[in-house]
């Protein structure tokens, strides 16, 4: 008797709207018209889109074939996700806002200390209990529902800070944050989020000589730097509780789609969504991030270079929606309006990305500070983003304005 054959078949019925991605669909039970339909895996958004197009309202699958939506992200590389709507942001009141800051602001601090433990453990060769870190995760997958201007703000807004340390938890913010964006469960998403704050702990078996080089590594020194993906791979394999979307963000996070990535240079349909989501985050991260040895570049610039990788490095379609969650002037982004002043991004706006909620801080004309005002460029006339700038550019400290 064949597998087939042998497998037995659970059937239940499912509303359109409960559908999910990796359930098996076997027919169409309403409406019960001639609707041309072949059985099969829900394997992207565009097919559940495609059945709601042609009226499809109830179908039944089979749960024996259906697979968990973290199996068929990680076995699909197909990657047309549709965004999922921002969550319904309930109106705040001042005090509650401030609270609420206050809150991420102390979250994203107790991270950065945990994180630090974290690495500090792995250095000094003892065993990590990684059950801390998914319980902050936990708490940053809350706030990045409630509020996720401001916890990617707080990771934007960089401090002359350990690079590892804050990589790795921008990564993890970063990927939960686009894992929301693009419809994933809550437990994908915090599964993202851990996976970034342990993608890269083989770092800390490279030299520092080497970590910290400035500039170009020689051929030699790249090939160590290389090893830190199978260093890191040593570690998690070790460690209890490490899934395999986790897993796969440290395994995979170098790999490119036309195969010029390592370790193993995995390409194509070899490259599930997961693997390639983490590859554009962490080349975000570390092309925005400010080195001691160099400073970070415009999240602007950072999206162009994404784009022009797109199709070769990276997914050209995730790409997109990769700027779409962030933004044109993604949250962080220091911004010069078209009246010569300079101003902060702290909201984006989903409907007119070019007109985000600003605060307005320093003038270029007369080279100082001003009066702090917050506008929502797009309920004005008065003024308009002529481009991003570096901060960096006019020496401005953007930390101390949120
Ligand atoms: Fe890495």
């Amino acid at each position: 008797m064949s597998t087939a054959q042998s497998r037995v078949e659970n059937f239940q019925h499912v509303s359109i709207r409960d559908i999910k991605l990796g359930m098996f669909v076997v027919a169409v039970t309403k409406p019960k018209n001639d609707i041309h339909f072949k059985p099969g895996l829900i394997s992207s958004e565009a097919t559940f889109r495609a059945l709601r197009s042609i009226g499809v309202e109830e179908v039944r699958i089979d749960l024996s074939r259906s697979k968990h939506q973290t199996e068929a992200l990680l076995e699909n590389p197909e990657s047309n996700l549709a965004p999922v709507d921002e969550p319904e942001q309930t109106e705040l009141t001042a005090d509650e806002a401030h609270e609420q800051r206050q809150h991420t602001k102390k979250l994203y601090a107790e991270a950065k200390l945990l994180q630090t433990k974290l690495l500090d453990s792995l250095k000094n060769g003892e065993t990590v209990d990684i059950a801390p870190l998914e319980e902050m995760a936990d708490e940053l997958v809350d706030s990045i529902f409630k509020n996720p201007d401001a916890m990617i703000y707080l990771s934007r807004i960089r401090e002359k800070d350990t690079y590892l340390m804050k990589h790795s938890l921008n990564v993890g913010m970063l990927l939960a944050n686009f894992g929301r964006y693009l419809g994933l469960s809550r437990l994908v998403i915090k599964e993202l989020l851990v996976g970034g704050l342990l993608h890269d702990t083989g770092k800390i078996m490279i030299p520092d000589e080497i970590l910290h080089k400035p500039g170009k590594l020689t051929f030699d020194e790249f090939e160590i730097m290389k090893r830190h993906v199978k260093y890191g791979i040593q570690f998690l394999d070790k460690s209890e509780g490490i899934s395999e979307v986790m897993r796969t963000v440290a395994a995979n996070h170098h790999e490119r789609l036309d195969g010029l990535g390592y370790p193993n240079g995995l390409k194509g349909d070899e490259l599930c969504l997961i693997s390639r989501v983490s590859t554009i985050v962490d080349v975000y991260d570390a092309l925005t991030a400010d080195r001691c040895y160099k400073k970070g570049m415009p999240s602007t610039t950072a999206f162009r270079i994404l784009l022009e990788g797109a199709g070769t490095q990276f997914d050209p379609i995730l790409v997109k929606k990769f700027i779409k969650c962030m933004g044109v002037y993604p949250v962080g982004t220091l911004v010069k309006l078209k009246s010569n002043k300079l101003a902060l991004v702290i909201e984006r706006n989903e409907e007119s990305p070019l007109k985000p909620v600003v605060k307005i801080i320093y003038s270029v004309a007369s080279t100082c500070y001003l009066n702090v005002e917050t506008i929502d460029l797009s309920n004005v006339t008065t003024e308009e983003i002529e481009c991003a700038v570096d901060h960096n550019e006019y020496g401005i400290n953007v930390a101390q304005f949120y």
